[in-house]
């Protein structure tokens, strides 16, 4: 063979091995991509139990999870938050509190698996987690291989007690770590939004908090210091809301805003608001935490979380954040582009009495003399055709949830 033809085969087998790895390196990026095409939906212990966590709490939800039709409206993980572990072994394995887990970790998670829902649990990427107990600092292999080796489905990654660490370097670390771990765990970056995680967790998580935590109220808050400074933090639904404005172009199928678990039956919000809370959380393609204790609620709110309607606007496989189109100080316009073109539109009324709320067909992007059918997904019913816009009365405090089908 002469000496070009050896070169020339040599630049061939070296290309068709540079694409394989590229082809390789896209499909392991798909498959990570793929464990969270929609935003996830399940069950979080801290809104309603805080530390207060056991095996038995989470047995009972995995199976009113089944029985009372959470399962079946497409809610699938069930996470512990902060409080389970209690300290490491001499090898530096991760433990469990004997006290809550007597059964231990591994028999919980066979439970939730044995019901066909998967398992989440909570640790931290500082040396304590926010309830002062072990965190995952110098330990993320050794952790996420223990996770794996537990069954677990679902890390939810904070960031208490991490001094001066790099969040966007060690957030990778533990993804890598999962990843080494081979296990498909859906990775939830909760640093607060204090990193502004939507610039660097796309490749890095699956979904990523956006603000400080959630409270059960309208528009609460509370001051706290903050590296030095004064900042509101505890929020209300509202007002986590307001902070989802312009995030929407980070989101997508694999990688999600994540305004913090709903608080839909917790506090005193009232009926309109919880409905209005879920809402807009649909409207924003947000995680579904459900983050109340499920065992015992009024049928009213279980209407509310089941609604596979309202669900169905959040799961929608194109995979588009809803965006404010419209608003008038108190009066609101929200959509939600959706697959075949279709929209979903909130009317809300953040005054404190009734009012009429109109939304026109170009604010949502469509030609003024369209002619569409709407369907009020709370109502479940189907109001005809309408063109150029459509305008309804809205309760205070509440919405108005519609489709809109050109
Ligand atoms: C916070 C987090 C909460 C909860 C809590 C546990 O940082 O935002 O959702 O996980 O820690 O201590």
């Amino acid at each position: 063979m002469k000496k070009s033809q050896i070169n020339h085969n040599i630049t061939y087998y070296l290309l068709v091995l540079l694409f394989a790895i590229f082809v390789i390196q896209l499909k392991a990026q798909n498959n990570w991509d793929d464990l969270a095409k929609v935003p996830p939906m399940g069950w979080n212990s801290w809104n309603t139990f805080k530390l207060n966590v056991n095996e038995n709490l989470i047995r009972e939800i995995a199976d009113v999870f089944v029985e009372q039709g959470y399962k079946d409206a497409g809610y699938e993980f069930i996470v512990i938050d902060d409080g389970w572990q209690i300290s490491r072994d001499k090898e530096g394995n991760i433990i469990e509190n004997p006290k809550k887990f007597p059964s231990g970790i591994k028999a919980l998670t066979d439970y939730v698996h044995s019901k066909g829902l998967k398992f989440g649990i909570y640790s931290d990427a500082g040396y304590k987690t926010c309830g002062e107990f072990p965190g995952s600092r110098g330990y993320e292999y050794q952790d996420a291989r223990q996770y794996a080796a537990w069954g677990i489905d679902y890390l939810k990654y904070d960031w208490c007690f991490t001094g001066n660490q790099s969040a966007p370097d060690d957030y990778k670390l533990m993804r890598d770590a999962l990843e080494k771990a081979g296990r498909p765990i859906v990775f939830s970056i909760c640093e607060g939004g204090i990193n502004q995680p939507w610039e660097w967790g796309r490749n890095i998580g699956h979904l990523w908090r956006t603000t400080f935590d959630i409270q059960p109220c309208w528009d609460c808050s509370r001051k706290i210091i903050f590296k030095g400074k004064e900042v509101e933090a505890f929020l209300g639904f509202t007002k986590i809301l307001d902070q989802q404005v312009g995030l929407e172009s980070y989101a997508g199928p694999g990688h999600w805003n994540d305004p913090d678990m709903l608080e839909v039956g917790n506090g005193d919000l009232t009926l309109d608001e919880n409905k209005a809370h879920f809402s807009l959380w649909c409207i924003l393609a947000a995680p579904l935490m459900l983050g109340n204790d499920i065992r015992n609620i009024p049928p009213k709110i279980h209407e509310i979380l089941t609604n596979k309607e309202v669900i169905a606007i959040d799961q929608d496989p194109l995979g588009k954040q809803g965006i404010k189109v419209k608003d008038n100080g108190n009066l609101e316009v929200w959509m939600k582009q959706l697959v075949d073109g279709n929209r979903a539109v909130v009317l809300f009324n953040r005054s404190d009495v009734s009012q009429k709320i109109a939304v026109t067909w170009p604010e949502i992007g469509y030609p003024a003399h369209l002619k569409v059918e709407i369907r009020d997904l709370w109502e479940k019913e189907d109001l005809g055709r309408f063109s150029s816009e459509y305008e309804a009365e809205v309760p205070s405090h509440g919405v108005i949830m519609i489709k809109i089908i050109p």
